[in-house]
């Protein structure tokens, strides 16, 4: 803390330090309308008085350069002490340009292209006067019928560390003025409520709790995230604002972090609704308790902090430090200073949706594609004949996906566009069926056929509506609605050279699908330059090299379905699969593997693996190990391949998880080029949350495994001794 923010402390009433824990959606501030906002819960009505609401410490979730300078204006005219807002939004992938949904960039494994879009989106997020993003979100996933897991990294906790570190530091990084702070989120487990439905319930064993889903927080606040907002869900039946054991015991306690914790949106009054607090200010109470220090939309501390104080509950050393922890943030960020931070009107224009992020935009859409089936067709041919795009998302740029903050679905590229920017002709086009997942509407099937009849081959673009994904869109049913496949089946009856586009928010069962269409390319929600991305890897000019990184089930039944599952006591082997064996874990009528793996993604070329290596066979703590193989691409064309690392504990006091990622990376090979990738493995690398909750490793074997997705085979074993 510094002398320059405790001497401002110093002059603080205690009404107004109170107040600078409050925060209030910008548009509160604005004298000319907004051009953008969301509101993103129920709120109960907030009563503060005129000067209350010029007291507030900090605002969110408004978009552009002018609305921002008018807030802060207006702010600082009414309000008596002139301490800046510190303005906040949810830049969730992308500003104004749009970049892939998160769960499609970690599909990339490219620590490097998620550190450059958060770049370019802290970049232009600063130009519009944002200091804080209320991102990354790192929180494990498991149920695709989440609607939130198109945020997440998907469920493996070392990826979404390492996506974490990448993200955090490509927005608080090395750009100066265009910086912008971080604030992971959701502390804690709100990837795991119950039956995939958003705000629901979380009951999670403190191991699963450690094991999987905290280190991806820790990985933000290891890289020095600036800030912590806490998850809407309980655990261990404490709803996390109000949860001592997460935010003071192990945020700031164990993982010594000091910097600022905020409340998700109206989560002080939902300590109400859930039942653990009677009123405001007891939810004051516990939330002061835990250690939150800003309240986002309510009025809880606002109200009733002081008398709190007045009576013991609170000590004004508390409020102190959750003050402290804000003006030093403000003048980190430079706020203090400028309150119009790095807003600028005329800059914004030029920087926002510049080529350049197109371009990078364009790249992140590339490489975070997965292919998940090819029979040949792909890729296609320019010169073989027309080529036409069928599908409710053909031709429509409500392919950015949800959280798309400044983003407009009208500056996004369309698949048929970007068709036509490739190939220079009228790319022909019909819509075919309706996005609605309840469509029964087949009158466009006949138009739809007779285009596909008459073209060389089909670019069918089917899936999700955007809509479908994101904050509070949960579904039960993740197939593709019936009308799709109707549609699919009539289009195969007169063209077989069909590519189904896939556009999705989440993993989708489409074991169907998978049986019919010659060629799955998913997009997920491409963004911005979707359309372009989708044309450049259709035709081979960007060749796929996506993997999945949350499992697709074969059909709902078998969610949660992920790859790093814990062993049981009666496990089906492998080989039984197909069949039904009786008294193993298993059931009746689906396999156990998955659709789809984790990791797994197709390319235009081949890749071969060879000279596995292990560097002993036994190693003691102090030592190191490397496992190391030789990638060869063997195939036609120049293509990234996504080498994984994996390890597997055979015994330990605790059950294992039968595989754990350790370890990746992103090659690129030329044709007939071959390179040696090696991991290291240390102690680190084995250590987990034993039988006494100890963050150890214990002496045993270990199976090692590289391979190009997370069904690959063990090629050694060791002993730590
Ligand atoms: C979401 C957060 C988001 C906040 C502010 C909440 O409803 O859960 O992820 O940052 O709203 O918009």
């Amino acid at each position: 803390m510094s002398q320059r923010t405790k001497e401002m402390l110093a002059k603080m009433s205690r009404k107004q330090k109170v107040f600078q824990l409050e925060q209030l959606t910008t548009a509160t501030y604005l004298t000319k309308g907004g051009k953008y906002h969301i509101i993103t819960g129920p709120n109960s009505p907030i009563k503060f008085d005129k000067g209350m609401v010029y007291d507030v410490g900090t605002s969110l979730n408004l978009v552009g350069a002018e609305t921002m300078i008018d807030a802060q204006t207006n702010y600082l005219k009414n309000s008596k002490y002139k301490n800046p807002l510190m303005i906040m939004q949810d830049v969730i992938h992308g500003h104004r340009t749009i970049y892939p949904i998160n769960l499609a960039v970690a599909s990339s494994f490219d620590r490097g292209l998620a550190k450059d879009l958060a770049s370019m989106a802290a970049k232009e997020a600063s130009l519009d006067g944002m200091s804080v993003t209320f991102a990354p979100m790192v929180d494990l996933v498991r149920d695709p019928r989440w609607g939130r897991v198109m945020e997440s990294s998907g469920e493996d906790p070392y990826l979404n560390g390492e996506m974490a570190k990448a993200t955090v530091q490509g927005y608080q990084g090395d750009m100066g003025k265009y910086n912008i702070a971080g604030c992971v989120k959701h502390f804690a487990a709100y990837g795991a409520a119950e039956a995939g439905r958003d705000y629901n319930t979380v009951d999670i064993s403190e191991r699963n709790l450690r094991e999987y889903y905290l280190p991806a927080y820790k990985a933000a606040v290891d890289a020095g995230v600036k800030m912590v907002m806490t998850a809407f869900n309980i655990v261990d039946g404490v709803p996390c604002v109000g949860n001592e054991h997460l935010v003071r015991d192990i945020l700031r306690g164990e993982w010594g972090y000091n910097g600022v914790v905020i409340s998700d949106h109206g989560a002080f009054d939902e300590l109400i609704t859930h039942g653990v607090c009677e009123n405001r200010k007891e939810a004051a109470y516990l939330a002061m308790r835990a250690g939150c220090d800003i309240e986002m939309m309510s009025s809880c501390y606002g109200l009733h902090l002081e008398e709190l104080i007045d009576e013991g509950k609170i000590t004004e050393e508390q409020l102190d430090k959750a003050v402290l922890r804000i003006l030093d943030l403000k003048e980190e960020l430079g706020v203090l200073d400028n309150p119009y931070r790095s807003v600028n009107v005329e800059e914004a224009k030029r920087v926002q949706l510049c080529p350049e992020h197109r371009a990078l935009a364009r790249k992140g859409a590339e490489d975070s594609a997965v292919l998940l089936k090819n029979d040949g067709v792909l890729p296609l041919d320019k010169n073989a004949g027309d080529v036409c795009v069928i599908g409710p998302l053909g031709n429509t740029g409500y392919i950015i996906g949800g959280w798309h903050c400044g983003g407009k679905e009208t500056e996004a590229v369309s698949v048929l566009d970007g068709l036509k920017n490739k190939l220079g002709y009228d790319v022909k086009y019909a819509q075919g069926c309706q996005i609605e997942y309840d469509s029964v509407d087949e009158s466009m099937f006949d138009e739809a056929c007779q285009l596909a009849k008459n073209s060389k081959s089909v670019v069918l673009c089917l899936g999700e509506h955007q809509d479908y994904s994101g904050e509070g869109y949960c579904r039960t049913d993740i197939n593709l609605p019936e009308i799709q496949y109707k549609l699919l089946d009539k289009i195969l009856e007169v063209n077989k050279n069909v590519v189904v586009v896939l556009f999705t928010g989440r993993p989708l069962s489409i074991g169907r699908l998978d049986k019919v269409a010659p060629a799955i390319l998913n997009m997920w929600m491409p963004g911005t330059e979707g359309g372009n991305a989708c044309a450049n890897l259709l035709f081979g000019d960007a060749v796929p090299s996506g993997k999945l990184t949350m499992t697709f089930p074969r059909n709902l039944g078998q969610v949660p379905i992920y790859y790093n599952h814990y062993t049981t006591g009666r496990p089906k082997a492998l080989e039984d699969d197909d069949r039904f064996v009786r008294f193993t874990s298993c059931y009746i009528d689906v396999q156990n593997s998955p659709l789809y793996p984790f990791g797994y993604g197709l390319s235009y070329t081949d890749f071969v693996y060879s000279d596995f290596k292990l560097s002993n066979n036994e190693m003691k703590a102090e030592d190191k190990l490397v496992a190391s193989c030789k990638i060869k691409n063997v195939g036609k064309y120049k293509a990234k391949e996504v080498v994984q690392f994996y390890i597997r504990d055979v015994k330990g006091t605790c059950v294992r998880p039968v595989k754990e990622l350790k370890g990746f990376e992103k090659i690129e090979l030329d044709v007939g080029e071959e390179k040696v990738v090696s991991f290291e493995i240390t102690e680190e690398t084995l250590k987990y949350w034993n039988r006494d909750l100890k963050y150890v490793a214990e002496k045993g074997d270990f199976e090692v495994f590289i391979g190009k997705d997370s069904d690959c085979k063990s090629f050694a074993k060791f002993k730590l001794v």
